[in-house]
C-alpha cells in the first residue's frame, strides 16, 4: 500500500515536468518511483537532462538511460523532485534518512522549484519526531560531536545524538565521505535558530533541516493525492 501511495505522489510530480527541462533527481524509495516513471517517459522519447542527488540515484537513472549532468555544467535546474522524512504545515522538511542530505540540499538550492513527494505518514505539526541527520567531517569527530550535543541540548533535544551505523555496525559513510550524527529531538521549536547554530560548528558539513526550500508537495493518502503549497 505504502509503495502504491509513493508511486501515486511520484506520478503527480511527473505531470509538472515538461520536455526539455533540467531536473534534480532525489534519493530514497519515493524518489525512486519518480525516477522509474521518468525512465518510462524517456524511453518513449521525452527529453530532459538530470542531476542526481546520490550515487544510488545516478546508478538507477543510468540503468534507465536518463541523461545525466552535473552542477558544474548546468547553471540552474527547473525542478527538483525529492522525498522527505517529515513535512510541516509550512513545507519545512527534515531530510536525510537516506544519507543524501548534502547533495539533496545543493541540488534543491540550484533549482527554481523543489517539489516533495511523500505519503501522508510524513506530515507532522512540528518537526523533530524523526531524528535530525547532521552530516559531519570525519576529522575531529569527538570534538564536533560534543559541540553538536551541546547545541542540540540548548535547543531542547531530550534524546541522544547517535553516530549512524550500517546494519553490520560500521560507521555509515555518505557519498561525500562524511559521517552522520542523528539527533533525537522529539520536537524542534525554533528550526531557523537551530539551523544557524549547527552550521556555525566547524566540523558540521550540513544538516537535514530544509527550511523555506520546498514550495510544493504531493502527499498521497488512501483517499487521493493532496497538493500542498
Ligand atoms: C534521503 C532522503 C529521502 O528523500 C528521505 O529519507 C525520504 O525517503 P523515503 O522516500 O524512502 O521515505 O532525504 O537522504
Amino acid at each position: 500500500m505504502s509503495e502504491e501511495l509513493k508511486r501515486q505522489a511520484a506520478a503527480m510530480a511527473l505531470t509538472q515536468v515538461q520536455s526539455g527541462m533540467q531536473l534534480g533527481l532525489g534519493t530514497g524509495s519515493t524518489a525512486r518511483h519518480f525516477v522509474d516513471l521518468l525512465g518510462e517517459k524517456v524511453a518513449a522519447g521525452f527529453e530532459c537532462i538530470c542531476v542526481p542527488t546520490s550515487e544510488a540515484t545516478a546508478r538507477q537513472a543510468e540503468s534507465l538511460n536518463i541523461p545525466l549532468s552535473d552542477l558544474d555544467t548546468l547553471d540552474r535546474l527547473d525542478i527538483t523532485i525529492d522525498g522527505a522524512d517529515e513535512i510541516d504545515p509550512q513545507l519545512n522538511l527534515i531530510k536525510g534518512a537516506g544519507g543524501a542530505l548534502l547533495r539533496e540540499k545543493i541540488v534543491a538550492a540550484a533549482s527554481d522549484l523543489m517539489i516533495v513527494i511523500a505519503d501522508s505518514s510524513k506530515l507532522v505539526e512540528t518537526l523533530g519526531r524523526f531524528p535530525l541527520p547532521i552530516e559531519v567531517n570525519r576529522f575531529g569527530l569527538g570534538a564536533t560531536r560534543r559541540t553538536v550535543e551541546a547545541v542540540c541540548r540548548a535547543h531542547g533535544c531530550a534524546g541522544e545524538v547517535r553516530l549512524r551505523t550500517t546494519a553490520t555496525g560500521e560507521s555509515y559513510v555518505t557519498d561525500g565521505d562524511h559521517l552522520i550524527l542523528d539527533a533525537f529531538f522529539g520536537r524542534i521549536s525554533q528550526p531557523e535558530a537551530l539551523s544557524a547554530d549547527l552550521l556555525d560548528i566547524a566540523g558540521v558539513v550540513q544538516h537535514g533541516l530544509f527550511l523555506n526550500m520546498c514550495k510544493k508537495a504531493y502527499v498521497a493518502a488512501p483517499d487521493g493525492v493532496r497538493t500542498l503549497s
